[in-house]
């Protein structure tokens, strides 16, 4: 058995002096509290996401911020606040290739990345990036025009339990074992409860959602106050949502998931274990993207789609990408090919150069791969609102992606043929598939 974290000796003390928590108020100290996973340096070590798959991921996403831009009338500046922004990877990546695209859209662009705890991590972009250490969910900026981006932020928010029991949903807590011998400190464990709160009965019924006798779910209430604060960031613009989940029909699914959607992590393991290892295993779960997009419209979100990751990439021009730079055609030597700027001169930090060698190329395509692939990344869902934006511009958000024109006359392959690889090396801080 391992010493306690600080973070779950906090845990004890305050079962021992309130009684047993809810296994959110659990998840939220473990992961968020003092010595919790969050709070340690190499928190992300236990997990990929696809930030850390491939630069291809940002680089996308910044064709679409150049359409989304437009949309806007190319306001300046464009600000793109990243909540739960963890190592700045996509923010270095989105940065870098701005400096790529068109029409003066990477000196509109104004950058905020927010996590709670100060980030570390690679500096490309720094001198447009605002670093804030701020909770997303309760945003401390107001009036923005441009876009709230987040991937893998709303899994990682605390979720109560609750099971169906006797016809009665009842809510599972996080407890001491107390039957033990003197002087032998007891294992966390599961207890369950009455609710601690109607509004988690009251989230299922608006659903319209009976869970199965013995059916176990969570339920996560934070999505009001998420929806709530991008809501009250934007005065006009778009918020890109992305992670993993599912429709609450498809999420509370007895047959397919009758245990819930709540995993453990630890050295890239699935350990399922939520009570061990407390502070020093990542904790999440499946986001309910039915709840996500209702809370949004009660806080003035339009909802303008939600695609699969895969698809979503596909369309921005990830094939693109891999026929302008697989491998073969990348420099064999030491010299790579400047890039040149959007003025027609080389940008100011220029690259090092590298020798790619063909394990470079192999992670290269591997990891382009698997941005998109079925059953992985690929069918990661990509939540698309607008706030004060007229109907017709804010369809176009997505129409664009189908082929509609648009009035700055360029497609998505056309933008994503204009990164050039050094924006798409992959560096120390990404993942290797090996
Ligand atoms: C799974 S990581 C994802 C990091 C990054 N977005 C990526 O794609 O690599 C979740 C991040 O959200 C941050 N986070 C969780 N809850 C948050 C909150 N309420 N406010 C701000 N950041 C939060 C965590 O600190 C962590 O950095």
């Amino acid at each position: 058995m391992s010493i306690p974290t600080a973070a779950e000796r906090a845990i004890r003390r305050q079962i021992a002096r309130h009684g047993a928590i809810t296994f959110s108020e659990y998840m939220a100290r473990a992961l968020y509290g003092p010595g919790g996973y969050y709070s340690r340096h190499n928190a992300g070590a236990d997990y990929y996401t696809s930030p850390q798959v491939h630069p291809a991921f940002g680089a996308l996403l910044t064709v679409h911020l150049f359409h989304l831009w437009t949309l806007l009338d190319r306001p300046r500046p464009f600000t793109i606040l990243e909540p739960g922004a963890g190592n700045g990877l996509l923010c270095g990546d989105i940065l870098a290739t701005a400096a790529y695209l068109p029409d003066g859209f990477h000196e509109a662009v104004r950058y905020i990345a927010c996590d709670l705890r100060a980030m570390s991590g690679r500096e490309r972009g720094e001198a447009q990036t605002h670093r804030i250490v701020a909770d997303a969910l309760r945003l401390p900026l107001r009036g923005g025009i441009g876009c709230v981006i987040s991937n893998e932020l709303l899994d990682a928010l605390p979720v109560h339990r609750v099971r169906m029991e006797s016809s009665n949903l009842r809510e599972l807590y996080v407890d001491v074992e107390s039957d033990v011998a003197d002087g032998y400190e007891g294992q966390l464990v599961e207890r369950v409860r009455e609710p601690s709160t109607p509004l988690l009965e009251r989230r299922l019924v608006e659903l319209g959602i009976e869970l199965s006798e013995g059916q176990t779910a969570e339920i996560c209430l934070l999505l009001e106050d998420w929806a709530l604060s991008v809501a009250s960031v934007l005065d006009r613009g778009f918020a890109l949502t992305i992670d993993y989940g599912r429709s609450a029909v498809d999420l509370y699914d007895p047959g397919q998931r009758p245990h819930g959607t709540l995993v453990t992590y630890r050295a890239h393991r699935q350990t399922d274990s939520p009570l061990e290892e407390t502070g020093r295993q990542d904790i999440t779960a499946q986001v309910d993207f039915t709840s996500a997009q209702s809370a949004g419209e009660r806080a003035g979100l339009i909802t303008v789609g939600n695609v699969a990751q895969g698809a979503y990439l596909s369309r921005l021009g990830l094939q693109a990408l891999r026929r302008n730079h697989s491998p073969p055609d990348q420099p064999a030597s030491g010299w790579i090919t400047l890039p040149v700027g959007p003025n027609g001169l080389p940008p100011d930090s220029l690259p090092e150069p590298v020798i790619p060698s063909s394990d470079d190329g192999r992670d290269w395509l591997t990891g382009l791969t698997h941005l998109a692939r079925p059953g992985g990344l690929g069918d990661f869902r990509v939540l698309v609102q607008a706030k004060g934006v007229p109907t017709e511009p804010a369809t176009a958000a997505l129409h664009w992606l189908d082929g509609q024109p648009a009035s700055h006359g360029y497609s998505p392959a056309e933008l994503a043929a204009m990164i050039p690889a050094c924006v798409l090396r992959l560096g120390p801080e990404h993942f290797r598939f090996g």
